[in-house]
């Protein structure tokens, strides 16, 4: 067996993504042991000590602790996954360049593009790999609906259309966690859904130039959850209310840049967390004047893809994720099988420790996180003013650019 580069890992935060992250670290050498890489969880850090505890005793960390900085100061640690609450982003991110660590940082990165650029300053100086939570990028179908517009087979790209409704807090009593407080998260569904499109339609389509758009609260109060406490997704009978500080709704009309694999097409996204039916209904389709593409995350193994305008069988075929489309081999040996949201994190782990090991930059960086937080910021502006705003473009984004 060759010898196996280990790589101390710390981790900041122990809830949803924390595990995500620590699971997706013990894949790596099952998944892709070629790589002969072998992730040490080293220390875990949670401010709510029971988390601390279940990061030894469940997750397999050596250590763990209160502050984070130890996590950032420690030794044996190469590596820090950065999976706290929207509001110490950047405060961690800045924290963990100056240790000279490199980080794989949950989106959002800021609160604004403001607070994310300022990470990227951060990282840029100390010179150390940044990698960004930006998951549905690595859907095998994904990657595959990237590579056949590269190649031209829908033609020019016409119009796109992206929707992320998840129903998360459709429930009136759905938990007022972090999530909804400006302080702690920053904008709403816009930062937390809208973000995770626009990274997606950039990396497929290429860096959007204009926006127009609006938000909307539909649901002004719900009851409080304590920090550390379950998840968001928690319904909370009779407890306190608190106000909602955030939207829960943003909708936009794009325009992508010259530069855009797909220059000169428009587009709407939009981002519900309120959204009944959906569940997490994640989806783009994207025209292009001799076909037309569709995926979804809740069909994540699949895609549905139309090429050519005569014949008897003109429309959608669905083609199932299969060896050839991105990872998907390393997972399943034959199509048919599906993968999951895990498996996607699974691959992000790889893109960031091969990055770190030196191969080359593999995943989203915090360029494009500067990205995705301008066009999400343009959406507020725009949504104030009721006009259309500019988007300046980023250096050293990872979009599909010509
Ligand atoms: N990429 C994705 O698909 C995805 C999915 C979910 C969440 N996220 C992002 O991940 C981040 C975390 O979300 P989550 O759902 O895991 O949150 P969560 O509420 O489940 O967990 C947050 C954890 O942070 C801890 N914490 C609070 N203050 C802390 C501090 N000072 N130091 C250390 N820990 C502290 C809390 O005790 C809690 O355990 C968010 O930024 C969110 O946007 C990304």
């Amino acid at each position: 067996m060759a010898e196996q580069k280990v790589i101390g890992v710390g981790l900041v935060s122990v809830g949803w993504m924390g595990k995500v992250h620590s699971r997706a670290y013990q894949s790596i050498p099952v998944v892709y042991p070629e790589l002969a890489i072998k992730p040490r969880l080293v220390i875990a850090a949670d401010t709510e000590p029971s988390r601390g505890e279940y990061a030894k005793d469940v997750l397999g960390f050596e250590e763990s602790t209160l502050d984070y900085h130890e996590v950032l100061n420690h030794p044996e640690v190469d590596v820090v996954s950065i999976c706290a609450p929207n509001f110490l982003h950047a405060e961690i991110g800045i924290a963990a360049a100056k240790a000279g660590k490199a980080f794989w940082i949950e989106k959002p990165v800021g609160r604004g593009v403001e607070e994310t650029a300022s990470v990227q300053a951060a990282a840029a100086e100390a010179g150390v790999v940044s990698s960004i939570g930006f998951n549905y990028r690595h859907a095998p179908a994904v990657e595959k609906a990237k590579a056949l517009i590269a190649e031209g087979r829908i033609g020019r790209i016409t119009n796109i259309r992206g929707t992320f409704f998840a129903d998360y807090s459709a429930e009136p009593n759905a938990a007022l966690s972090w999530r909804f407080n400006r302080k702690l998260a920053g904008s709403g569904v816009l930062g937390d859904l809208m973000g995770h499109l626009v990274d997606l339609v950039q990396y497929v389509v290429g860096p959007i130039s204009d926006v127009t758009g609006m938000t909307s609260t539909v649901i002004k109060q719900r009851p409080i959850q304590q920090m550390g406490k379950g998840t968001h997704f928690d319904v909370i009978e009779g407890g306190e209310l608190g106000d909602v500080e955030n939207e829960d709704y943003a909708g936009m009309m794009v325009r992508f840049a010259d530069n855009a694999v797909g220059a000169g097409a428009v587009g709407t996204l939009e981002a519900s967390r309120v959204s009944v039916g959906p569940r997490a209904s994640y989806n783009f389709e994207i025209y292009g004047t001799e076909g037309s593409l569709h995926w979804d995350f809740e069909r994540l193994n699949e895609l549905d893809i139309a090429v050519g305008r005569k014949g008897d069988l003109v429309g959608y075929t669905r083609v199932m994720a299969s060896p050839g489309f991105g990872d998907f081999d390393h997972f399943q040996p034959g199509a048919g099988t599906s993968m999951g949201f895990d498996d996607l994190k699974v691959i992000e782990a790889r893109k960031f420790l091969e990055s770190f090991v030196g191969s080359k930059h593999l995943n989203s960086n915090i360029n494009d996180a500067v990205s995705a937080a301008a066009v999400c910021d343009a959406v507020e502006q725009s949504a104030e003013s009721g006009q259309w705003v500019k988007v300046a473009p980023v250096p050293g984004v990872t979009a599909a650019i010509r």
